[in-house]
């Protein structure tokens, strides 16, 4: 929205949410407190807000004023009841749609922005149909591509947007209007227009196949490790390939994110909703990877650890799921901490950009152990050089730039020996840290060889 607002500085854009606090941060004057960090973000914030970009939180008002509503809210995967830890939780768009129903006096198209199952528009549609006040609704499916980290850029320059609506002539308008608005600072070629269906399934499609991608790559990194192949190698060899591509080819310790997880959980309940049990066992299989390559990880670095991490000092370098954002959401970074205190080791944790209370928060969540344990048994420091003192080992969890250039060879002076580095995505150079005197370890390539 925020985008939208800078580009079109003719159209009014509110922001409405129903977290105050949330708000309240969006608000403020410090743009260092925007509640989202992305590159690029607090500049495209500091020109529109106040011009014509709002933060609020009188939904009604907004809801009243406007002649276009994008339907943004969270749509986790559901904790409870039919559909348990894999369909998504459609009750905060219900919850949207039915006050959109309540207060509308006006025609309104609503535009899902949501990542949402394939036919939700109807359902969203049904409750907006039945408000007895004559109102007109057109729905629109407009699924957002943009990836954390590099969101602004991903916005201004979309490799596509894609914009599904109803084939009428009503539908045909209200997907004009959208294509008008996109069409501000988007080539037009780029713009695709399709019915609601296809537009729905190709964002699940879309990061089925990202996420595929990744935990292929890391079904070869094991093979590597065992062959001798360096993954790296193997990514470059095979992504000149222009059938497959170069992009999204690198191993890692694991995906992670609000997304990849949460939508083909989601993919995998509608093909088993439509008897699709092979369909959906395929998919599954990319989780399950992404599952084992985390506990692979973990296991590696007790193994080499002399086959107990208990009262060791191991500091993590990264806790958000990737470079460039604050966002922690499905981290590798938890699942492997989470392992590592079950086995008692003592973490400390350096990251650029997360705050200590989200940390706790994140491992607090999985209820594995008490808060109080989680506190005493994790430390969080603000300066990384702090955070290696007296430790054994370092865990590379996010690929934040910064870590390369770091002081090694301070951080080896520092540590206990042998010191241990277990990067688990790949970031540093294998021989500048072997020549200080590191055992390496590399998703893909294995530890420092004897
Ligand atoms: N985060 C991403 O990079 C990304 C990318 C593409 C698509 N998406 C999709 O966008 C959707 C939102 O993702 P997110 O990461 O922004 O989630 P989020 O949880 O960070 O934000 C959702 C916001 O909606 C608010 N909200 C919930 N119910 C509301 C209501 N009835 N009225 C007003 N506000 C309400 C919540 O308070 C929260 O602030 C999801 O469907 C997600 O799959 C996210």
């Amino acid at each position: 929205m925020a985008i939208i607002a800078q580009q079109c500085p003719h159209i009014k854009v509110t922001v409405v949410d129903l977290n105050e606090k949330r708000i309240a941060d969006w608000n403020d004057d410090n743009l260092d407190n925007l509640p989202v960090f992305e590159p690029g973000l607090d500049a495209i914030v500091r020109e529109a807000r106040g011009r014509n970009l709002f933060f609020s939180t009188e939904v009604d008002k907004a809801i009243d004023e406007a002649e276009m509503i994008f339907i943004s809210v969270n749509t986790p995967t559901k904790t409870y009841g039919k559909g348990k830890g894999m369909a998504a939780d459609l009750k905060y768009i219900e919850l949207c749609a039915r006050q959109i129903a309540r207060v509308s006096k006006q025609n309104k198209i609503v535009v899902e922005k949501s990542t949402l199952p394939v036919r939700t528009a109807s359902a969203i549609k049904s409750i907006l149909d039945h408000t007895g006040n004559d109102v007109k609704f057109e729905i629109l499916s407009n699924p957002e591509f943009l990836a954390e980290g590099t969101a602004v850029s991903d916005l201004l320059n979309p490799d596509r947007v894609l914009i599904g609506g109803d084939i009428t002539p009503e539908g045909n308008k209200a997907s004009q209007d959208l294509v008008d608005i996109y069409a501000n600072w988007v080539p037009k070629e780029r713009i695709l227009t399709t019915n609601v269906w296809s537009s729905e399934l190709s964002k699940l499609t879309a990061n089925a196949f990202l996420a595929q991608r990744v935990s292929s790559i890391n079904a070869m990194s094991e093979i590597c490790e065992k062959t001798g192949a360096d993954v790296d190698e193997v990514s470059r060899a095979i992504g000149m390939d222009s059938r497959i591509g170069s992009k999204f080819l690198k191993a890692s310790v694991g995906f992670g994110g609000s997304c990849f997880q949460k939508d083909i959980l989601n993919l995998v309940y509608i093909a088993k909703s439509y008897g699709l049990n092979e369909v959906a066992d395929y998919w599954e299989q990319v989780i399950l990877m992404n599952e084992y390559q985390k506990e692979r990880f973990t296991n590696q670095m007790i193994t080499a650890l002399y086959n107990t991490v208990s009262d060791k000092k191991i500091t993590f370098f990264g806790w958000a799921f990737k470079k460039d954002t604050n966002d922690t959401r499905e981290s590798a970074a938890i699942k492997v901490a989470d392992n590592l205190l079950n086995e008692q080791a003592k973490i400390s944790v350096y990251d650029p950009k997360v705050k200590a209370n989200q940390i706790y928060a994140d491992l607090d969540y999985l209820k594995t152990r008490k808060e109080t344990e989680n506190k005493s048994l994790l430390t969080v420091e603000t300066e990384p050089y702090t955070a290696c003192e007296n430790s054994h080992c370092i865990a590379i969890l996010t690929e934040w730039d910064e870590f390369k250039t770091y002081n090694w060879q301070k951080i080896y002076d520092n540590m206990l020996k042998p010191a241990v580095i277990f990067d688990g995505r790949s970031l540093l150079e294998r021989k500048k840290m072997e020549d200080i005197g590191f055992i390496y370890y590399s998703i893909g390539s294995g530890i420092t060889k004897e």
